[in-house]
């Protein structure tokens, strides 16, 4: 690896902060005037950032909850996004790759199915949070960044839709919540179980938009809601799952906005906000150890992508020679120069959404931050263990294949951007204090969020 390309991002820095963050607030000047001075600190966050401003109807966002949670979603009535994203784990499910459709009960006590209906493989990725996604500078969805605003699509959106993904999306979240469904892991089901599976085996998304849709129609309780929440529906008929994705998208952007951390007070002058070690981290993180070369801005993230070297298990996204491989960026750009990329994830309420990674190959925050102060050693002595999944043999038999690989850890190594820091246990120390105070306590205790029944009928949880 060149040497240029190693920690460019320290050279950088002064720089990279100047252009992310306009001038600093009056805490912001208190903390700079300290020896290792921050050039300056992110604004804080405003209504303005968010889509709605914080004002939405609530009669919309009530429509998108019940979405939400309902099974109905789901090709055999048995997955709801809350299932991988709930309120109770922290808008993730608490494992380090999702059990989708056929799996049962909630969170780290999911199991995999049993007989006949048990999963057939694990999520290949770890199910993000969705904290702020309703912020606009959210520009692009999943660890690879494949859903994407984009003005040039008649869309608006590069999706992996491509030309099928239809207008009159309400934002990027919304043409986020058109995929889950599509999937055979997550929602669909396999090939022969329910119509929607069919569909979404033949890869013919319109018709599993469709076939829901129809779902949504048969039930009069939402038929109500969604004229009530869409005027301009001609007649039932007209719903379509684009109209009950623009609801999905403004329950998670309303319900899940996290801007009130110890961070965010500080940020806008309470000094008091942050305790002394916060603060040594907060200098840390956003001056010379230059986590925010990438973890840049008030939400932690330039949105763009990077390769730090994380273990790989799972699956795999079907990349390399079988399929145990994810390419991250890569598998959207096609350019070699993005392999083992993935986007830098945002790190509001980031001591509560682990298990960490884009596999979540860590389960605890600690050692995820350590992995970036020596990443190829980190990835040389990484251990299964330290992620947490529910043990099948057969499933645990596969998630092993990639990191096992000596030739592949190499390549993962190779092109990784961090180079080794020495960062003491102290400092270590103030930097997962900081990660902590960017903790909102109102994400705390999320239960406001579940309904209490769903329009379908169906369960909530087995
Ligand atoms: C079986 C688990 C599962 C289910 C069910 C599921 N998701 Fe996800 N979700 C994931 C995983 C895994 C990812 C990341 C995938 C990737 O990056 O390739 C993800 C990504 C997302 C993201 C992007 C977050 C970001 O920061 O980029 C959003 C938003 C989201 N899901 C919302 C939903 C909605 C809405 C539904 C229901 C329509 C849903 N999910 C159903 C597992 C799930
Ligand atoms: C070169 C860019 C870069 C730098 C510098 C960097 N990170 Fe990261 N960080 C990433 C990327 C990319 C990921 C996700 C990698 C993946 O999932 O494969 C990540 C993941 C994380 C995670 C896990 C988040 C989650 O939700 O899974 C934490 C915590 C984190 N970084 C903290 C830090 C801290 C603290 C520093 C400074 C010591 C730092 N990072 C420096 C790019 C960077």
């Amino acid at each position: 690896m060149s040497q240029c390309r190693k920690w460019i991002y320290v050279g950088f820095l002064p720089i990279v902060l100047q252009t992310i963050s306009t001038p600093p607030t009056a805490a912001a000047t208190q903390v700079a005037k300290g020896k290792s001075a921050i050039e300056s600190l992110p604004l804080p966050t405003k209504n303005g950032y968010y889509y709605f401003r914080g004002r939405q109807d609530p009669r919309k966002v009530e429509l998108g909850r019940l979405l939400f949670f309902d099974k109905l979603l789901s090709g055999n009535m048995n997955t709801s996004c809350a299932t991988c994203h709930h309120p109770l784990a922290d808008t993730g499910d608490g494992l380090s790759l999702p059990v989708g459709e056929g799996g049962r009960g909630l969170g780290v006590t999911r199991d995999t199915g049993r007989g006949r209906n048990q999963i057939h493989e694990r999520v290949p990725r770890n199910a993000p949070p969705i904290f702020n996604l309703g912020a606009k500078q959210f520009r692009r969805m999943f660890h690879d960044g494949r859903v994407e605003k984009d003005p040039s699509q008649p869309s608006g959106f590069r999706s992996p839709a491509g030309p099928f993904l239809p207008q009159d999306l309400d934002n990027v979240l919304a043409a986020q919540a058109m995929f889950p469904v599509t999937s055979a892991t997550e929602m669909a089901g396999q090939a022969g179980e329910n119509d929607v599976a069919d569909a979404a085996a033949s890869n013919d998304v319109l018709l599993v938009w469709e076939l829901l849709a129809r779902r949504l129609r048969a039930i009069p309780e939402y038929v109500d809601l969604f004229f009530e929440v869409f005027p301009e529906l001609p007649s039932a008929q007209a719903i379509s799952f684009t109209h009950a994705a623009n609801a999905i998208a403004a329950f998670e952007a309303v319900a899940w906005r996290a801007d009130d951390s110890p961070f965010d007070r500080f940020l806008r002058g309470d000094k008091r906000a942050l305790s002394r070690a916060a603060k040594r981290g907060m200098k840390l993180f956003y001056g010379s150890i230059g986590c925010s070369s990438c973890h840049a801005g008030v939400f932690q993230t330039d949105h763009k992508f990077h390769a730090v070297a994380m273990p790989q298990i799972g699956p795999g996204k079907g990349d390399g020679p079988d399929g145990r491989d994810d390419f991250g960026r890569e598998r959207v750009t096609l350019s070699p120069f993005d392999r083992f990329r993935f986007r830098t994830p945002p790190l509001r309420n980031v001591a509560i959404t682990g298990p960490w990674g884009h596999d979540g190959a860590y389960n605890t925050l600690r050692a995820v931050v350590e992995h970036h102060f020596d990443p190829l050693q980190a990835l040389a002595d990484y251990d299964i263990s330290q992620a947490s999944l529910p043990a099948r043999d057969d499933l645990d038999a596969v998630d092993s294949v990639a990191h096992a690989d000596v030739a592949r850890r190499s390549a993962i190594a190779e092109a990784c951007e961090l180079e080794r820091k020495h960062v003491s246990v102290a400092a270590t120390d103030d930097i997962l204090a900081f990660l902590h105070a960017l903790t909102d306590p109102t994400s705390l205790d999320l239960r406001r969020d579940v309904p209490a029944r769903v329009p379908s009928g169906l369960p909530l949880a087995e």
